[in-house]
């Protein structure tokens, strides 16, 4: 599986990624300079001192802030200045959340495997970055009357027209205190708990999660890039931004494969082999113009929180250095009837089953996606993980890192 060479082929040959301005030029040597301290405190991080830690950290900082300085000293105008700025800003933070992430001290002898099926999720979860499950029937039947009310609702206001995302889920409140309290228990008895602390290196619970309904719904396609014959079978397909919150998918009503299964792609997230600054940009690219202040906002004009249905998006996102050139959300980008197309599309596992079936997942290192609807409805939990107890602010962001906002 050659991703990598097919990625970068599918944008010289795409024609909605075809511009005349050449690629911003960056010192091969700066960007080595970046990936180097970074993955010195990825690799090492909560055991380095705090003089070796500064010192990455500030050798990684002027790489990110010289590589920033050549692309903005290259840009022909006004729009190009702001998105070089935008995204400097954006990979500092992201940038930073991972540094400390990764500078946080082990947790030496707290973790446990106490069961066959911790440990053979564990190993799952660490080799193959998901794990596939199935809840108990009586957990199902619980957490179903808990969200029948909610669900009633949500199938009312789809009766009547209104298919907004807030119209058809819900992330906080009472219902949801109560489906948390409930996975909790059900995926500690599953050791599922214990093998996601594992993975994760820190003891780690359930501590958010959204209900959702999904309908079919005939507008989907509408995300696509305009002007193809059809869009990509790997539409939707995209990695998170986040590397610190594990996730969840929970079916509570049976899926097949026509009402939207969850789909994941093994092994796509190493064969792209993507370096760590390329794969910060990746990760934060499709966040230019997005504030409702930027002045990019406008200009870009992205159609359903979609930045790469926006040409002028595209041509500022080619204009990056082909070493640093990423999005994580490429599912999109992908040419329709070209070869990584066939090859991305081949490597999908969808998941199907009867209510209670579950995938718990690395979504920072797993590609995947939504399912695409197409008849009846679909009640699920979109289920998030962490070691910490989540602070309004951390969990109004985090939503709109994993699309739920
Ligand atoms: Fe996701």
């Amino acid at each position: 599986m050659n991703v990598s060479a097919l990625l970068e082929q599918n944008y010289d040959s795409h024609p909605a990624f075809r511009f005349d301005a050449p690629a911003f030029d960056v010192e091969q040597s700066l960007v080595a300079d970046f990936d180097n301290a970074y993955k010195a405190v990825c690799r090492f991080g909560g055991e380095l001192n705090p003089s070796a830690r500064g010192r990455l950290q500030r050798q990684a900082k002027a790489a990110l802030d010289e590589v920033f300085r050549t692309m903005a000293a290259q840009c022909s105008d006004e729009f190009e200045r702001i998105f070089v700025s935008e995204l400097a800003a954006e990979c500092a933070r992201l940038m930073a959340e991972e540094f400390a992430w990764y500078i946080r001290p082990p947790a030496l002898g707290r973790l446990r495997l106490d069961s066959d099926e911790a440990i053979e999720a564990a190993v799952e979860l660490s080799t193959r970055r998901h794990v596939l499950g199935r809840l108990p029937e009586s957990i199902v039947a619980e957490l179903q009357a808990i969200a029948a009310a909610d669900v009633s609702k949500f199938e009312a206001a789809a009766s009547a027209g209104r298919l907004r995302r807030s119209d058809l889920s819900v992330d906080r409140g009472r219902t949801v205190r109560r489906l948390i309290a409930a996975l909790n228990r059900a995926f500690a008895s599953l050791g599922m708990l214990e093998a996601v602390s594992a993975y994760v290196g820190r003891s780690t619970r359930v501590v958010g999660l959204s209900l959702e309904l999904s309908v079919a719904q005939s507008s989907w396609w509408k995300n696509a890039i305009e002007g193809l014959p059809r869009p990509p079978q790997t539409l939707y397909a995209h990695l998170d931004e986040s590397i610190s919150f594990p996730k969840a998918i929970v079916y509570l009503t049976d899926v097949t494969d026509s009402h939207g299964p969850t789909g994941c792609y093994p092994q796509v997230y190493e064969h792209l082999g993507c370096g760590p600054l390329q794969e910060i940009v990746g990760r934060v690219v499709g966040n230019a113009g997005n504030d409702p202040r930027s002045p990019l906002h406008a200009y870009y004009a992205k159609a359903y929180h979609q930045s790469m249905a926006s040409e002028p998006f595209r041509r500022h996102f080619m204009r990056l250095p082909r070493p640093l050139r990423f999005n994580s959300h490429f599912g999109w980008d992908v040419m329709p009837g070209g070869e990584l197309e066939g090859e991305v599309a081949s490597q999908e596992r969808r998941m199907i089953g009867p209510a209670g079936t579950f995938i718990v997942f690395d979504g920072a290192r797993l590609l995947h996606r939504g399912g695409l609807i197409s008849e009846g409805r679909r009640v699920a939990l979109q289920v998030v993980f962490s070691d910490i107890t989540l602070s309004r602010r951390v969990w109004g962001r985090l939503k709109r890192t994993v699309g739920w906002a």
